[in-house]
């Protein structure tokens, strides 16, 4: 009800409370309820006697009635979970799969109390940042799965350049630099047999208005600082939610080529000489390509390699 509350309030200047509540088939004071959740939920409706309501300003706080706002997408933010507070929206994520929840949910925390990052890593995830989770139910073959987060990475660079304008760039395999520094990492968890995905959760996590810790600030980065101003989250969310339902489409269609067409022309590796550290080796050689299933072809001295994953450092 409020949403279509909102609705009405977009439309037009002033509402009367009788033509909602008649509208909707509830009482006034129900109509009344509704208004003074929305002010506690930051819209300012401003109510006039004779007159009714109209709505003043909505808040740039990435709620689900502000996210799914005229959000016009095919699979992504039609339930959109956002708290103040979560341990990790991965893990909230995770959960809401068991409980069954429809594809293309969307978990966004404020703060997160264990975020968490690539090889079991703490993320810090203070407030002032985007950190959000997306379920996902993909019909693709489990090898193929990388290219989630090659569809996702290139969501990223797209959001950003339409929210603030600034070019980003793809670090294989999960992170997003801009000026050389991490803005962005991803963390995407399957769950898959031998021939199907059951479910995925992308985890996002972006430095936007936040402070960085002392032992990031030499490699990190965020987008206030990279802009000079405020980001506002909610525009930057919505942004990424639009490209990654389009991306997402083009990956259920079976489209492949134009998603690691997309990556290649954000991700300036192939011909870059780096170094990639496993667990308990270090590969260097000349990045030649990134074949179908998202694995690194390294050229080394010793031929051609595969690179599954591992950390990269360019040199
Ligand atoms: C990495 O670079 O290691 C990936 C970081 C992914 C962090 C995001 S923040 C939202 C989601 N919830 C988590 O606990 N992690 C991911």
């Amino acid at each position: 009800m409020r949403v279509e509350i909102l609705r009405l309030l977009d439309e037009t200047g002033f509402v009367s409370g009788e033509y909602i509540a008649k509208h909707l088939g509830v009482s006034r004071t129900a109509v009344w309820k509704q208004i003074k959740s929305l002010q506690n939920k930051g819209y300012e409706i401003e109510s006039v006697r004779n007159r009714g309501y109209r709505l003043v300003s909505r808040p740039d706080v990435p709620i689900e009635e502000e996210v799914t706002f005229r959000l016009d997408t095919q699979f992504i933010g039609k339930d959109i979970y956002y708290f103040k507070s979560l341990p990790s929206t991965n893990m909230f994520a995770k959960k809401l799969v068991k409980d069954c929840v429809e594809e293309g949910a969307v978990v966004i925390s404020d703060v997160q109390l264990s975020g968490r990052g690539r090889k079991s890593r703490n993320w810090f995830s203070p407030e002032g940042g985007l950190w959000f989770s997306i379920v996902l139910y993909p019909h693709i073959p489990p090898e193929r799965g990388m290219l989630l987060t090659m569809a996702s990475s290139v969501s990223i660079v797209q959001g950003i350049k339409e929210a603030t304008g600034l070019n980003s760039v793809i670090k294989w395999p999960n992170d997003i630099l801009i000026n050389g520094r991490k803005v962005c990492g991803i963390l995407t968890e399957l769950d898959a047999e031998m021939d199907r995905i059951n479910y995925a959760v992308v985890g996002i996590g972006i430095n936007v208005n936040n402070k960085l810790s002392e032992d990031l600030k030499l490699k990190a980065t965020s987008l206030v600082q990279e802009t000079g101003s405020c980001v506002s989250r909610l525009k930057l969310l919505r942004s990424i939610l639009k490209c990654f339902d389009e991306n997402y489409g083009r990956l259920l269609s079976g489209d492949y080529e134009s998603v690691r067409a997309s990556w290649f022309s954000h991700a300036n590796i192939v011909g870059r000489e780096i170094l990639v550290h496993g667990e308990k080796t270090i590969l260097k050689g000349v990045v030649s390509s990134v074949d179908e299933s998202g694995c690194l072809i390294l050229g080394t001295g010793n031929g051609s390699v595969r690179v599954v994953s591992g950390d990269v450092e360019y040199l």
